[in-house]
């Protein structure tokens, strides 16, 4: 008898078998929030390379690690695969690891763009398998009460929304890597990387965006993408007779040293809620009502340190793809919803190289 039937023989769940492509700074945030869930066990990992695998296999104490990804692909034991590699991979990863069969979680950015992100989907979708997205703020628990509360009409009807991303990366950041804030490699900069956990966070609470007029500069660091994105949004979300959207703001920038923890504040007609995702600390301020502040869960030092991030986020965001992956359900964070705040990116790409001119979302997916 199989190890999972016996398991499940027993009234026990059998872990999922999960493995890793990428062997970097998320491949091992990736590793780290498996752990910490019972029904999963990281069964290998793939790298760019036999010996990159084979390191970080080592490193990571994984039963396996896979030659390349033919070997990964023929793995049985392998459900379901998290790609922590670069955005320009993962169009052909996603192709060829859909087409053999492997449930899919694809780190954010889904992709460099609208087109590919609906490549990524089409594939998953003709498979006939699972793809989920990566965007673990929307599973911090703050962030999950703010969510339950604009439900529930706590803050009233939202008038104003905006999001601030101001952190610090220095130049050995963009200098030791080959692929980050390149337009071939990255397909932008600090919003695409940086500030699209928040911007997702803003979209998923008061969105969708109906239009945004952006501009993108780089201001202190040599490399080819925006180091400071900002845009101005209206949003279509939060208000109780949706008469009238929402004005809303985004500001990421890396160029804003030493780095400030990311937040967001809502304003409504019954109140104020500051969400501080870096500090893990959420302020009400609701009319007629004493103000407080709830402060659970270790602040994150991810504004100034990329590696600087705790695994309970993570594991939320894989433990409802797990069971997703089970029960046959969607994710809630599936490929529609990881494509949103790319496109909300890109429309402030496409606002900026025209000038800062409005554009209306939806956008079409240009050609590749
Ligand atoms: N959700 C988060 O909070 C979070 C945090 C960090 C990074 N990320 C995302 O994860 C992805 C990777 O970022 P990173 O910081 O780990 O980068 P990294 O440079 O540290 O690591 C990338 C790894 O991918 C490997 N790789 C490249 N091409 C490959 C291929 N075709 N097949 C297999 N392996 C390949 C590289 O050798 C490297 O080990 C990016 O999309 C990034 O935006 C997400």
């Amino acid at each position: 008898m199989s190890a999972a039937r016996d398991a499940s023989s027993q009234g026990q769940v059998a872990p999922l078998g999960v493995a890793v492509v990428g062997t970097g700074l998320a491949g091992r945030m990736h590793v780290n929030g498996l752990r910490l869930l019972p029904d999963a066990r990281v069964v290998g990992a793939a790298g760019s390379s036999a010996e990159k695998a084979a390191a970080f296999a080592r490193h990571m104490g994984l039963p396996r690690a896979y030659r390349d990804l033919d070997e990964l692909m023929e793995d049985r034991a392998v459900a379901v695969v998290h790609v922590c590699t670069p955005p320009h991979t993962h169009v052909a990863l996603a192709q060829h690891l859909a087409a053999a069969g492997k449930h899919l979680l694809v780190d954010k950015p889904i992709a460099r763009n609208l087109t590919e992100a609906d490549v990524i989907i089409d594939a998953c979708a003709r498979s006939g398998v699972l793809l989920c997205g990566l965007f673990q703020h929307r599973y911090i628990p703050q962030a999950v009460a703010v969510k339950r509360a604009i439900q529930a009409g706590t803050l009233g009807d939202l008038y104003l929304a905006d999001c601030y991303v101001k952190w610090w990366r220095d130049d050995a950041y963009y200098a030791g890597s080959n692929w980050r804030a390149r337009h071939a490699t990255e397909g932008g900069g600090a919003l695409i990387n940086q500030a699209i956990h928040s911007l997702d966070l803003l979209q998923w609470l008061c969105g969708p965006v109906l239009e945004v007029s952006g501009r993108v500069a780089t201001v202190a660091h040599t490399i080819e993408t925006e180091d400071v994105g900002v845009a101005s949004l209206l949003l279509a979300g939060g208000r109780g007779n949706g008469s009238r959207p929402a004005l809303g703001v985004i500001e990421g920038t890396t160029a804003a040293y030493p780095g400030f923890p990311e937040r967001l504040e809502l304003h409504g007609t019954r109140g104020s809620v500051v969400l501080d995702e870096g500090r893990r600390r959420l302020e009400w301020y609701l009319r007629g009502q004493s103000p407080q502040v709830d402060e659970a869960g270790a602040p994150q030092g991810n504004a100034s340190d990329p590696a600087a991030v705790s695994p309970e986020a993570h594991a939320a965001a894989f433990a409802d793809f797990l069971t997703a992956v089970r029960s046959g359900g969607r994710p809630a964070v599936d490929g529609h919803e990881a494509r949103r705040a790319l496109e909300v990116v890109e429309a402030v790409y496409r606002s900026s190289a025209a000038g800062g001119v409005p554009v209306r979302l939806p956008l079409e997916a240009r050609p590749l």
